[in-house]
């Protein structure tokens, strides 16, 4: 018991695919006080109860990405949810929807960081200055076109949100489009035209069926709909650009 005397009961998904046939729950009492996340019950559950239960976890302070679990049954991270929002009810914990299991509550994310890899999330330049000649300078205007979509932390609770990924994983799904047009919209950045395709492939930002879910369990409201759409106005352009001139879009 703790100070508080308060006691919630937490099932949790437990599934170890070289001897599990299928995934089972697991129901342990956790004891809270009123600032304790879902992480930290997890934790207590390791802890205490059952080293065996494995998660993954690293900041605790909703900055690394790394804790997003289903918290009964919605997209959170677990280091930013508490439990005594779910008291006196019960909680239930999965791992994050349309990734495949690696253990209990830990996904397998390498279809995500494939397509990380492929949007080359970083400035590309044509040619780049010497370092004599100072950093690349930016107006606020020209920061604030995409300050918004720079503060996602790659948690892939939109993609657990998303039914369009859940169907088919080729899309390549919110947080990819909203990372994308973070360095698309750069005023430093010159690699548009390299990163376009994927934007207009049939598995690209046209998959979208406009649900939304994805920006309302952004926990750093990244809005990665309205990166789609936006997205989605610039697929428009490129193709009459490309129709309209020999040269193409970014002549
Ligand atoms: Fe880093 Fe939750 S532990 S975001």
């Amino acid at each position: 018991m703790t100070e508080s005397g308060r006691e919630i009961e937490i099932e949790v998904l437990r599934y170890h695919p070289e001897q599990d046939k299928e995934p089972r729950f697991q129901t342990y009492r956790v004891p809270f006080l009123h600032d304790t996340s879902v992480l930290q019950g997890l934790q207590y559950i390791k802890d205490q109860l059952d080293g065996t239960l494995t998660f993954r976890w690293s900041c605790r302070m909703a900055i690394c990405g790394s804790c997003g679990k289903m918290v009964n049954g919605e997209p959170k991270l677990s280091c930013h949810t508490f439990l005594r929002d779910y008291y006196p009810g019960k909680l239930r914990v999965e791992p994050l929807s349309h990734f495949p299991i690696v253990r209990d509550l830990a996904v397998d994310q390498t279809d995500f960081l494939e397509k990380l890899e492929k949007i080359k999330p970083y400035i590309i330049r044509d040619e780049e200055k010497p370092v004599s000649e100072g950093v690349y300078r930016q107006s606020p205007k020209e920061l604030a076109r995409y300050q918004q979509f720079s503060h996602c932390i790659n948690c892939l609770l939109c993609y657990a949100a998303c039914p369009q990924y859940g169907l088919d994983s080729d899309f390549q799904g919110p947080g990819i489009m909203a990372l994308l047009h973070r360095y698309n919209s750069d005023s430093r950045d010159q690699g548009t035209a390299e990163r376009m395709p994927i934007v207009n492939a049939e598995d690209g930002v046209w998959s979208c069926t406009l649900v939304g879910y994805c920006s309302e369990v952004c926990p750093k409201h990244v809005d990665p709909a309205a990166a789609v759409n936006r997205n989605k106005v610039n697929s428009t352009m490129d193709y009459f650009l490309r129709f309209l001139s020999p040269r193409g879009a970014d002549s």
